[in-house]
């Protein structure tokens, strides 16, 4: 798993592996943020975590870096790399080395609002529905095929704050669901058509 900040998605589905409802394991955590709560969260658990610093640009991986994420993954055999909160985007190497085989999660329904603070944006917008997408991550950003989504109702009430707590705990039914499918061989690609075979 890679992740930058808190790490709730990381802590539901290392819940939902402890509990027996995903049958994955977590083979590494890498940060680009070294103080993040997802390597805390990951070293409470007992498994690996690693902060690899990611060089000299604000938004991607430096060349370096991105060696260095590869051969860290690699070496840890990963089959399935889960972004969780990954504040900087894949470029063409690591994309290559793990064709297919990388998800994202995305605080909206896809494909409104991509990009930063989308929560921010459904409200601002004035959308009466927003939620959370899981897709598969290609060289576009939040542009890959879509595994699984699921509605959040925007409430009148509504700050940015309570709206993205109510996209937040969406995402932790969500995701574990779509990786669970995935680690089980539910889940097949054909084009932008993610078919689910339970
Ligand atoms: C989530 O809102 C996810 O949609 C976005 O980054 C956030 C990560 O949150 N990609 P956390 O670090 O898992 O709590």
């Amino acid at each position: 798993m890679l992740g930058s900040g808190k790490g709730s998605n990381f802590v539901a589905i290392a819940e939902a592996i402890a509990v027996g409802k995903c049958p994955a394991e977590v083979a590494l955590v890498l940060s680009d943020v070294e103080s993040s709560g997802i390597l805390d969260a990951t070293r409470q658990r007992n498994l690996p975590a690693r902060f690899i610093a990611p060089g000299k640009f604000r938004t991607k991986l430096d060349e370096d870096a991105e060696r260095a994420y590869v051969a860290a993954l690699q070496d840890a055999k990963v089959d399935l790399i889960v972004l969780a909160g990954f504040m900087r985007v894949l470029k063409g190497d690591f994309l290559r080395a793990f064709e297919g085989r990388i998800v994202n999660i995305h605080p909206s329904l896809l494909p409104s609002f991509p990009g930063l603070e989308a929560w921010k944006q459904a409200l601002d917008y004035g959308v009466k529905v927003t939620g959370c997408t899981v897709h598969f991550v290609d060289a576009g950003v939040d542009s890959g095929a879509i595994i699984g989504q699921q509605t959040v109702a925007v409430l009148d009430s509504d700050t940015a704050e309570t709206l993205h707590a109510r996209i937040h705990a969406a995402e932790h039914e969500l995701y574990p669901n779509c990786v669970a499918a995935i680690a089980r061989g539910e889940i097949s690609v054909s084009g932008r058509q993610v078919i689910w075979r339970p």
